[in-house]
Parts: structure tokens; sequence; C-alpha cells
């Protein structure tokens, strides 16, 4: 399939189990934000006016998916309460006729959205954390998606090939055809890998590789590529065994990627440059892009904040 057949719309040729679910592992400490994220999660924290989370559940609902797991942790309460009825909320925004800002909260969830959450009883890494859903997603292929990494697809005029859907709404469609696990990545400066999972494979198509080589972390000189995971995946339901078999890995946590490395014995896995772009929220300088960028394409504030950024002195 080219990847130009995102725009035409072109069926896939295989009936293939739909992707329903998709995972957000949430239980992180979010120590890198302290002190917002003391009594907070970081999944909270707004990026103009909505929470990192959000911006990933909306990703999910775009890409057809309609059951949202939650692997949460201690102090998370905040992500459950965003994704519930606000009952005193709606009832006062309804009586003052604020009818706008109350479609606004209950859009939040839409009535065909579920949501559950699993419990991460500790932090041992986001393999494990995947592995706390397994009941939950069952004998389907799912999604997996890391709401640190925001990602935006806003195709400009000029882009070539370009598609309007969003990250893990191409995947979704490539998986329709490829029917193997699929891995977002994009190309990241040398000097940065060790920050990622890395990828090596043959190319297939253009943005598209058969993925034969996968390692967390690497330092520079042992990196097989520049080709880094950003925060999306499409899993195949035997991941979970290839998680459970393997033993903690770098930093002392059971790695999601040691799982794929795993899986690559007997399946075949797809590496896929996605089109859009990533801010790495989990930072304090992607953040503070994310803000900055999505304030200036915001209905409400863009203008004005982009003549505060022009008449500001350096
Ligand atoms: C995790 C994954 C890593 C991936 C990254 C993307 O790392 O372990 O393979 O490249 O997310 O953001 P973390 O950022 O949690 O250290």
């Amino acid at each position: 399939m080219a990847l130009s057949d995102f725009t035409n719309n072109v069926k896939p040729n295989i009936a293939r189990a739909p992707v329903t679910k998709a995972v957000f592992p949430v239980a992180g400490l979010g120590t890198r934000f302290l002190p917002a994220t003391k009594a907070q999660p970081k999944e909270m924290l707004p990026v103009v006016d909505k929470p990192l989370i959000q911006y990933a559940i909306e990703e999910a609902y775009s890409a057809g998916i309609r059951h949202m797991i939650f692997v949460t942790g201690r102090n998370k309460r905040s992500i459950e309460d965003h994704f519930d009825t606000a009952y005193e909320l709606e009832a006062e925004l309804e009586t003052n006729n604020k009818l706008a800002l109350l479609r606004l909260v209950q859009d939040i969830k839409p009535d065909d959205m579920d949501c559950s959450y699993v419990r991460q009883p500790r932090s041992l890494g986001l393999g494990h954390a995947v592995l706390c859903a397994e009941r939950m997603v069952g004998n389907e292929p799912f999604a997996v998606l890391l709401a640190d990494d925001l990602m935006i697809n806003k195709p400009s005029a000029d882009q070539v090939g370009g598609t309007q859907l969003s990250v893990l709404a191409q995947m979704v469609k490539l998986y329709e055809h490829l029917g193997t696990s699929i891995l977002a990545v994009q190309e990241v400066p040398m000097e940065m890998v060790s920050r990622y999972g890395i990828v090596a494979g043959e190319v297939a198509e253009d943005r598209l590789s058969r993925v034969n080589k996968i390692i967390e972390k690497p330092k520079p000189e042992n990196a097989p590529s520049n080709l880094a995971v950003a925060g999306r995946y499409i899993l195949t339901p035997e991941i979970f065994n290839q998680i459970r078999r393997q033993t903690t890995g770098v930093q002392g946590e059971i790695q999601l990627t040691d799982g794929i490395a795993n899986l690559l014995k007997t399946q075949h896995v797809h590496a896929y440059q996605y089109y859009g772009k990533r801010y790495d929220c989990g930072s304090k300088e992607g953040f503070l892009e994310a803000t900055v960028e999505l304030a200036l394409q915001h209905p409400e504030v863009g203008a004005t904040f982009r003549k505060f950024l022009q008449d500001m002195k350096f």
C-alpha cells in the first residue's frame, strides 16, 4: 500500500480484528516537572487550556477508538474525575446559561466513549504498565499512547502526500493493511538517541520499514540508527507474553522496547514515520514549545498572543 492511500480511502484487502482499545500508561511520577507534579499528575498539566491527557484521548478517539484504558497509580484521581461527569459544575453552567462552556465540559467524554482504569501498583516500567492492561485488552490488537508525547498533525499547504489524519489514525489505517504491530518513529539527532527506543530495519516503502532491531536508550556509538520510537504504538496481543518473559532492562525497568524485541522473533513489526509534529512534553523545553505553538494557533488567544510575542523585547 502506498501511504498516499490515506488520502484516497482505499479499503483494506484483508478483514482484521479492528483496533478498538487504547492503553494510556499514566502512573509515572513526573519527577521532571516537580514541584508542579507534587500533588497533581503530569498528564493533567495544561497546554494552553487542555490537559495533556485530553490531547491523547482525542487523538485515539479520532482514530475510531472508543475504549480508553488508563493504567493509573496513586495521586491520579484527577484524571478519572476529568473524564467523569462534573454534576455541580454542569448544573451551575446550565443555570447561568453558559451553554458553550457546558458543551466544552460535556464533550470531554463523548457518550460513545468508555473509560476503564487499572492500577499499576509499583513503577516497574512501561512494559509492566502495558502488561497491567492485559485483562482489559484481551486477545485483540490495541494502541498505546504516551501522553507526554503530544502529537499534532496540521499539514501545511505545501506538504506533499500529507494527510489530515491524526498520527494514531494514520497508524490504525496502516494496521488495517499490514496486520502487524506498528511503531511510530521519527529521526532524531544522533546525540539524542540515548533518550529513546531506537529501531533499525529494511525500508518497505516511503516512510515505512520492517523492523529487525530495537534497542532501548542506546549510547550513540551502539545505536543501530537514529530512528526513534515516538510514544505511539499499535501492538498485537502477543506482546503480553513477550513482556512477561523478559527480565528488567535499562534503568532496572521492564521495558516495552524489550518486549517488542522479543516479539520480532516471531512476528513482523513495522516502523512508520508519521506525518505530524511531536512535542516532547515530558521535558520542560518541549512543553514550552508546545505551549507557544499551540497558543499561536488558538482561535481565542492566538492573535493577541502573536502580537505580544512580536512586541516583546528580548
Ligand atoms: C519511552 C520508551 C521509549 C520511547 C519514548 C518516547 O521512554 O521507553 O522507547 O522512545 O518513551 O517518548 P521514556 O520517555 O518514558 O523514558
